[in-house]
């Protein structure tokens, strides 16, 4: 058997990209490695999100250049959005590259090895040929408790700083059967949660084989009936597209889980309209107020960027308050980087690096407070735990709750796989610790 290794980098997209290309190569006889040393090819499935992600990949290269000095057969291959962005400019800067390919056409990657073994010489593919990429890709083969499944992929929405619409491409959403579908394969495998993945996975309109369009409300609903799903989550959703019927299935399906990631990056009207955003910190605080009111014990977690192209203080004063007023149970927060061809690239109002970590690290001190206060509103609760893996320690179990903690409880191995009231005793810096409430047969 023939040894791949990937190395993936960003988003959740990108893990899920990463399994699929595994499943695609096994065929091929390649078997996954967690020790590049040993592998025969090597995958690095990359991300163009901000700079810092972009410049980790060339690093990779440096070492995986030397490695191939040793091992002239070494395969290597790029995929996902710096191979998309970047294209034969990647292989000019790191020849060692054999096979190039975006994110849209790594379905090809088995045809382009055969090729590159023919040819000899770099190949490349970063076509958009978004409506063929699903159709070629096999059913995943293995999964976790916890499995992600991509429904849409792309954004038309432009966000002036963001690289996704020109890496990604135009929205394009999978149909629901062939959703269903593979959700149903996953459960089969053992799936319990599923995660639906998309750039902008609440703008999902999917098309039915009678021409009907589905929102994403309608196919979590569908998904829902599929009995050993137990969770369902979806990620990530923009504001604009939340729309009714979707606030409506957080009060009506039992097994949407209560927790939403929600970007807002800002809490100032000014930087959100530069952002292009297309929405103002109320019509956001006003979404939220909606989805309390339908799901009370929902929590929020969001993206914010510091220091975007001619943020002020008084900017950066308005997104602390955001952040008071809606209490997030978790964040995600960066200093803005400028991604080449994006319109803020552009931009000539910058604000000084001193000034941008100072505002991430008083952003982040919050929102780490904040988080620390929803861990901590845990304790003496009873809380349904989905069981995923064994824990470190013997004996234990690591589980999650609807709000993505992880638990470890004392339990046998028998509930990997189901979900159980947990009673929460403690939290450490890690984790959350509880006790089963009821008694389980080993
Ligand atoms: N600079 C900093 N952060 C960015 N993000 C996207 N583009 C940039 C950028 N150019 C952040 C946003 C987005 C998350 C995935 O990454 O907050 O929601
Ligand atoms: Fe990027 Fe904005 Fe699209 Fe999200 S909505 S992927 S931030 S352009």
């Amino acid at each position: 058997m023939k040894k791949l290794f990937i190395k993936t980098y960003g988003c959740q997209m990108n893990a899920y990209d990463s399994a699929r290309m595994a499943d695609l190569l096994a065929p091929l006889g390649y078997g996954t490695t967690d020790a590049p040393d040993s592998a025969d090819m090597v995958i690095l499935n990359t991300c163009h999100i901000r700079e810092k992600a972009a410049e980790k990949v060339y690093s990779e290269l440096g070492r995986i250049a030397q490695m191939k000095r040793e091992k002239p057969e070494l395969l290597v291959a790029v995929a996902g959005c710096v191979a998309q962005a970047e294209g034969e400019e990647m292989v000019t800067r790191a020849p060692v590259i054999d096979m190039l390919v975006g994110p849209q056409s790594y379905h090809r990657l088995p045809e382009m090895i055969a090729r590159h073994a023919r040819e000899q010489g770099h190949v490349l593919e970063t076509g958009f040929p978004a409506l063929e990429k699903f159709d070629h890709l096999p059913q995943a083969e293995t999964t976790g408790i916890s499995a992600f499944l991509t429904v849409q992929e792309g954004c038309d929405k432009f966000c002036t700083f963001c690289v996704v619409p020109y890496t990604r491409g135009p929205e394009h959403s999978r149909s629901p059967e062939s959703v269903i579908a593979e959700a149903r394969a996953l459960a089969s495998r053992g799936a319990r949660e599923i995660t639906l993945l998309g750039q902008n996975v609440n703008a999902y309109r999917g098309t039915d084989t009678h021409g009907k369009i589905w929102n994403l409300a309608r196919l979590v609903a569908a998904l829902a009936q599929i009995k050993d799903v137990l969770r369902i989550r979806y990620t990530t959703s923009h504001p604009r597209d939340m729309d009714d019927d979707l606030i409506a299935a957080h009060g009506s399906l039992e097994k949407l889980m209560p927790f939403l990631h929600l970007p807002v990056q800002s809490g100032s009207d000014t930087v959100l309209q530069a952002m292009n955003r297309q929405h103002t910190a109320e019509d956001y605080l006003r979404l939220i107020d909606r989805l309390r009111a339908a799901r009370p014990d929902i929590a929020f977690s969001s993206d914010f960027i510091v220091g975007f192209p001619g943020e002020s203080d008084a900017d950066f004063a308005a997104t602390m308050e955001l952040v008071r007023t809606v209490k997030f149970a978790q964040c995600f927060s960066f200093k803005y980087s400028p991604r080449p061809g994006t319109p803020a690239a552009g931009a000539r109002k910058l604000v000084g690096e001193a000034v941008k970590s100072e505002r991430l690290l008083a952003l982040q001190a919050l929102l780490l407070q904040q988080q620390d206060d929803a861990n901590r509103a845990a304790i003496g609760r009873a809380l349904p735990v989905l069981f995923e893996k064994p824990a470190r320690d013997p004996g234990q179990l690591v589980g999650r709750t609807p709000y993505l903690q992880p638990v470890h409880v004392h339990g046998p191995k028998s509930l990997i796989g189901r979900v159980e009231h947990v009673r929460i005793d403690s939290l450490t810096a890690n984790s959350l610790h509880g006790a089963l409430m009821e008694s389980v047969p080993a």
